[in-house]
């Protein structure tokens, strides 16, 4: 049994983390963080779900575990925790030099979860306050069809998405972080180049989100892509909408 690791924070701006790795048994994403701006909004939040009838609770070691003031934990039922908090902490130590600019105004990007009862996924993730941006089915092989929905809680076309995945997958298919422009894309592709990582889709732009990004796995089997070029949404009066294809063009396996 190898030593336990303490936990690696990754920064995207000036919170004092982003991502946040550990060493666990699930060697799977665990969790997904949704900051709120202002503490009454979390409250308000929280007492929307509870008289939902969901089991949402504050959890004051977790908070403080994660660097947040307050933090309400609800999970569901395709075994991911939300942990819904105010407060993440700042910090002005320094980012490393030459280091990617990463857009996160509307958070951080967005992560596509596996969900293989769609109408169930869909009500739990509706009642969480998420809303329809557009659906994608495509049959991207004979008798293989992707049925994935994309999901908005701000001007970012989507925060959160699911999609059946094959039996064994990972219970987070990717996460997605935006960067600031097409250079951060590329000198991320060359250092995922140079230390001889996995890339599992090559470059490419998705019809829905407009995204430009690739796919690179990480040790434990999800995906992480990197992209730039994210469309914004006017979410308060957004009519969903549907596509046929997955990516416009590219996204195809790395020869
Ligand atoms: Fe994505």
């Amino acid at each position: 049994m190898p030593a336990l690791l303490g936990a690696l924070n990754l920064r995207t701006n000036e919170k004092v983390y982003s991502l946040k790795v550990v060493q666990g048994d699930a060697d799977d994403v665990v969790a997904l963080g949704w900051e709120f701006q202002h503490p009454q909004d979390l409250q308000n939040y929280v007492a929307g779900l509870q008289a939902k009838n969901y089991a949402i609770a504050e959890n004051s070691d977790l908070a403080a575990d994660r660097h947040v003031q307050r933090l309400f934990a609800l999970a569901d039922l395709n075994n991911i925790s939300h942990e819904f908090i105010y407060g993440l902490a700042d910090t002005d130590a320094a980012l490393a030099a030459n280091t990617t600019e990463f857009m996160t105004e509307n958070g951080i990007g967005h992560a596509l979860v596996c969900a293989q009862n769609k109408a169930d996924s869909l009500k739990f993730y509706q009642d969480l306050g998420l809303g329809i941006t557009d659906t994608i089915l495509e049959e991207v092989m004979p008798g293989m069809v992707i049925d994935a929905t994309f999901m908005h809680v701000n001007g970012r076309h989507h925060s959160f998405a699911f999609a059946p995945m094959p039996p064994g997958s990972k219970k987070v298919h990717h996460i997605m972080l935006e960067c600031l422009s097409i250079d951060d894309v590329g000198r991320a592709y060359e250092n995922c180049i140079q230390h001889k990582d996995n890339i599992v889709l090559d470059f490419g732009k998705h019809p829905n989100d407009e995204v430009f990004s690739f796919y690179v796995n990480t040790p434990s089997g999800f995906a992480i892509e990197i992209g730039t070029g994210g469309k914004k949404i006017n979410f308060e009066n957004w009519i969903p909408e549907s596509f046929e294809k997955l990516s416009a063009w590219g996204h195809k396996p790395k020869l």
